[in-house]
C-alpha cells in the first residue's frame, strides 16, 4: 500500500504537518486527553456541563445534537472562549440519508449503482453539513449472511466485492473531492471488525470467524475504504475470536495501520472500550483504556476510561506521551482536512425538500425496488383496464415507517407513501379504494379485516403493502422468526381466497422468508425501506412508468433454519444437487438409514435458497450467449477477457445488472463456488443485442491462502456471466504456472 494512495482525501501536505505539530507543541496533557473524547449531546449541547467542558478544552468532538443554533455556537465557544480554540468535530449517524431519505443501506446495494450510491451519500452530506455535522459515522460495510441480524439494513450485502464497490462510492459522496469543501462531511468505515457475524444473528454477540473468512472475505472492504481515503475508522462492539475489536491489536495496529498504512482517525463504538470489562478482557475501566490505547483507538465515544485514565496511565508509565501524541495528530489532522479551523459556516435547516434531492431518492428508490415474481405479466398494470383498485396493507400509507431503521431526522412529512403516489398517478383514471387492514406490521388485530376485504371485493386488483415496521429491523434489532410480523399472512390468505390479481409490496429491512406468502400472490415488488421517494417509485413500477431493474445484494432463505445461505459458499465434500437431493416428502415411512443421498443439504428445505443473490426480474426478459475468453491461459501479471453477448429479449427497454462471477477450482485453501468479480448496468431497447465484456487481472483473483499471503494461484478457473448468482453460461481458462512459483 503506497502512502500517496491511502491520502486521497487525507492530506499529507506540509502545511498540514507543520501547523499540527505547531498547535500538538501547545497543548497541555489535559488537553489532549480532551480531545480524545467524544461526548454526546442528547439534543441539547449547551447545557453548562457541557459548555464548560468545551471551554476547559476537555472534549475533542460531539455527537447527537443537530440544533444548527446549538452547533454554532458549542463551535464558536470551542473557537473563542478555550485556551487554544481548537474546534470540535461534530458527528451524527447519517446512515442514508439526513433529512431526504435514501432507501435503507441494503436497498441501497439492491441498485448495484455506485453512482446512485454517491450521490445519495452527497445529498446526505449537504443536508447534514448544512447544520453543521461535519462527520457521520457511515458507510457500515460489515458483511452478514444472516438476516436475522436487526443490522443486515444497513450492510451493503452479502458479498464482499459488492460491499467494497459501493462502500467506496459512499466514502467518496460524503467526502466530495475535498473534505474541507462546504458539503463535505468526513466518513467513517464501519465496525471494524467482524460485526455482521455476530453468532446467531444475536446484535453485539461473539463472533467465531477463521483466518481465510476474515481475509477474503469480511476485510476487503475495509481495505477498500482506507484505500479510498475513509477519513475515520470505527471499532466494532464485537468480540472477534476472543479479543475485543476495540482493544484488538493485531487488527489496528499491525493490520490497519503498518500493513495497510491508514493514516487516519479510529474512533471507538458507543462505550466500546468500557464493555470490553464485561466482555472479560479488561478488569476495569482504566484496564479497558489501557488496552484500547495499546491497540490504537484515537477517540473514545461517550465511555471516560480515557478521560479518566491516560494521565495516570503515563504518570505509571504504562502508556508513553508518543502514543497520546499521535491519536491527537489524527484528530488534529481530521478537523484540519475538514477545513474547521478556517472561518466557520453560517448554519441553517433547509427551508423544504430540495427538489433536485428528492429527484436523487427517487432514483435510488426505484433502482433499489426488486421485482421477484410477475406471473402472466401481472405487471404492470394498465389504467386504462382498471376501473377499481385497492390499497391495502400497513405499510401502504406510513411514511414513518418507509424511511427505515437508522432514520433520526428524516422529515416524514416529505415521504411519497404508496398510497399518496399512486393516487397522484392514476386516481384520476382509477376509483381507488383504502383500507390498511392492520395498523402497523406486528398488529394483531383482525378489527380492519372487514373494510380491507371489502375494499378488495370492489376491486379488480390489489395492492397489498405488508413488511416490517422501521424498528423491527436496526441496531439491536435481531429477529429469531422473518416471517412477516403479526398477522398480515393472515390477511394475505384472506385477500387471496376473492381470486383477484395481487400485487404484493413488501418494505422491510430484511429479507424475509416468504416461501409461503409468496404463493398467495401474482407479483411481488421488494422495495427494503424505500425511503422519502419509495411510494412515487412504487407507483411508477407498478403502472409502467419505469421498469424494475433491482438485484438482490442478499440471498433470500426458504426458512430461516436455512442461515447462514448464501451464494458463494465452499462446495463440501459432497455437494447437492438436483440429482442426489431426497426432499422429506419422499422419504418412506421406515426407510433405511442409508436412504438419501449423504449430500449437504436440509431434507425439509433443500439446498438452494428461495431467491439467490444477483436475482431480479424486469418487465422485459434478458438472453445471454456465446461467453468466450480472449484466450485459454494466462500468465501470473496478465489480464484475460471475457465478453458475452446480452439480448434484450421482451417487448419492453430495460436496464439488466450482468455480473461476472469465477470459480478458482483447486487452491491452497478450499475456495467459493462462485465468486462476484465485475458488474455492468446495461439498458436496452426491446429486441437490442450488445457485447458484455469485462477485464480480469490475475490481481482480481489474488485471495488470502494457506501460507499466509494474498496472491493469485496458478490453476484452472471457471467464469460465467448472466444476470444473477445463478447463472451456468460458462468458460474457462488457466493461470499457468509460473516455473519459479512454487505452490
Ligand atoms: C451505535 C452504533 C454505531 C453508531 C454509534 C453512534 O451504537 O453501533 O454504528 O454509529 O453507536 O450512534
Amino acid at each position: 500500500m503506497n502512502q500517496e494512495k491511502t491520502t486521497t482525501f487525507l492530506k499529507n501536505t506540509v502545511e498540514k504537518k507543520t501547523f499540527v505539530e505547531s498547535l500538538l507543541s501547545k497543548m497541555t496533557l489535559d488537553e489532549k486527553i480532551g480531545q480524545m473524547y467524544q461526548l454526546s449531546g442528547d439534543d441539547n449541547v449547551l447545557s453548562e456541563e457541557i459548555v464548560t467542558a468545551v471551554k476547559n478544552g476537555e472534549v475533542g468532538s460531539i455527537l447527537n445534537d443537530v440544533n444548527p443554533d446549538h452547533l454554532r455556537e458549542i463551535q464558536r465557544i470551542a473557537r473563542e472562549e478555550s485556551r487554544l480554540g481548537i474546534p470540535l468535530v461534530i458527528a451524527r449517524d447519517v446512515i442514508h440519508g439526513f433529512q431526504t431519505m435514501m432507501p435503507i443501506p441494503l436497498g441501497q446495494a439492491a441498485t448495484w449503482n455506485p453512482e446512485v450510491v454517491r450521490k445519495g451519500a452527497a445529498v446526505a452530506a449537504s443536508e447534514a453539513a448544512s447544520v453543521g455535522i461535519n462527520w457521520t459515522f457511515a458507510p457500515m460495510i460489515d458483511i452478514s449472511r444472516d438476516p436475522r441480524w436487526g443490522r443486515i439494513a444497513e450492510t451493503l450485502g452479502e458479498d464482499p466485492y459488492l460491499a467494497s464497490q459501493l462502500g467506496v462510492a459512499m466514502i467518496e459522496g460524503f467526502q466530495g473531492d475535498d473534505l474541507s469543501n462546504e458539503e463535505s462531511i468526513a466518513a467513517c468505515a464501519k465496525h471494524f471488525a467482524g460485526y455482521g457475524y455476530a453468532e446467531a444473528g444475536r446484535d453485539y454477540a461473539y463472533v467465531n470467524v477463521g483466518e481465510h473468512e476474515l481475509h477474503n472475505v469480511i476485510l476487503p472492504p475495509f481495505k477498500a475504504a482506507v484505500e479510498a481515503g475513509s477519513a475515520t475508522f470505527m471499532t466494532s462492539f464485537g468480540d472477534l475470536n476472543g479479543i475485543p475489536a476495540s482493544g484488538h491489536e493485531d487488527l489496528l495496529k499491525n493490520l490497519l495501520r503498518e500493513q495497510w498504512q491508514y493514516d487516519g482517525m479510529v474512533v471507538s463504538d458507543w462505550e466500546s472500550i468500557k464493555e470490553m470489562i464485561n466482555h472479560g478482557f479488561a478488569a476495569d475501566e482504566k484496564h479497558a483504556g489501557l488496552e484500547a490505547l495499546r491497540a490504537g483507538v484515537d477517540m473514545e465515544m461517550v465511555s471516560e476510561t480515557y478521560r479518566k485514565n491516560i494521565a495516570d496511565l503515563i504518570q505509571e508509565g504504562q502508556v508513553s506521551i508518543d502514543q497520546i501524541n499521535q491519536s491527537v495528530r489524527y484528530i488534529l489532522g481530521l478537523k484540519y482536512d475538514l477545513g474547521l479551523f478556517n472561518e466557520p459556516k453560517a448554519y441553517q435547516f433547509p427551508e423544504k425538500g430540495n427538489p433536485e434531492y428528492l429527484d436523487i431518492a427517487k432514483v435510488a428508490a426505484l433502482e433499489s425496488i426488486v421485482l421477484l415474481k410477475n406471473n402472466n405479466k401481472t405487471l404492470p398494470l394498465d389504467p386504462k383496464r382498471l376501473k377499481n383498485l385497492a390499497i391495502i396493507g400497513p405499510m401502504a400509507d406510513d411514511g414513518y415507517e418507509q424511511m427505515g431503521t437508522w432514520t433520526f431526522d428524516g422529515v416524514e412529512s416529505w415521504v411519497e407513501t404508496p398510497d399518496k403516489a399512486i393516487r397522484e398517478l392514476v386516481g384520476d383514471q382509477i376509483k381507488i379504494h383504502s383500507a390498511k387492514g392492520l395498523q402497523y406490521s406486528r398488529d394483531e388485530s383482525r378489527d380492519g379485516f372487514p373494510a380491507a376485504i371489502a375494499a378488495a371485493m370492489k376491486s379488480d386488483a390489489i395492492i397489498y403493502c405488508v413488511g416490517e415496521e422501521a424498528i423491527l429491523s436496526g441496531e439491536a434489532h435481531c429477529r429469531a422468526d422473518i416471517n412477516l410480523p403479526g398477522i398480515q399472512d393472515e390477511l394475505l390468505e384472506e385477500l387471496a381466497a376473492l381470486g383477484k390479481p395481487i400485487i404484493l409490496v413488501v418494505m422491510a429491512g430484511r429479507p424475509l422468508t416468504l416461501q409461503e406468502t409468496e404463493k398467495h400472490v401474482d407479483a411481488l415488488l421488494y422495495a427494503w425501506h424505500p425511503g422519502t421517494m419509495g411510494g412515487s417509485a412504487i407507483a411508477d413500477l407498478i403502472f409502467g412508468k419505469a421498469n424494475p431493474s433491482g438485484k438482490l445484494p442478499v440471498t433470500f432463505p426458504r426458512m430461516v433454519g436455512q442461515i447462514p445461505i448464501y451464494y458463494n459458499q465452499r462446495n463440501s465434500g459432497r455437494p447437492a444437487d438436483e440429482t442426489n437431493f431426497t426432499p422429506i416428502e419422499k422419504i418412506e415411512v421406515r426407510a433405511f438409514q442409508t436412504s438419501l443421498g449423504n449430500v449437504s443439504m436440509h431434507i425439509d428445505a433443500g439446498y438452494t435458497p428461495l431467491y439467490p443473490f444477483g436475482f431480479g426480474l424486469s418487465y422485459t426478459t434478458f438472453e445471454y450467449k456465446n461467453i468466450r475468453v480472449d484466450r485459454p491461459a494466462i500468465q501470473l501479471g496478465e489480464t484475460i477477457k471475457i465478453s458475452a453477448e446480452l439480448s434484450n429479449t421482451g417487448e419492453f427497454s430495460g436496464t439488466e445488472t450482468s455480473q461476472l462471477y469465477i470459480r478458482d477450482l483447486v487452491g491452497s485453501i478450499t475456495r467459493p463456488i462462485k465468486e462476484l468479480k465485475g458488474f455492468q448496468k446495461h439498458t436496452l431497447a426491446a429486441g437490442e443485442t450488445i457485447a458484455v465484456e469485462f477485464e480480469l487481472h490475475t490481481d482480481d483473483l489474488a485471495f488470502y491462502n494457506r501460507y499466509k499471503r494474498t496472491e493469485a494461484e496458478p490453476g484452472d478457473f471457471e467464469v460465467w456471466i448472466g444476470g444473477d448468482s445463478h447463472t451456468t453460461l460458462k468458460a474457462a481458462f488457466e493461470i499457468l504456472k509460473d516455473t519459479n512459483h512454487i505452490v
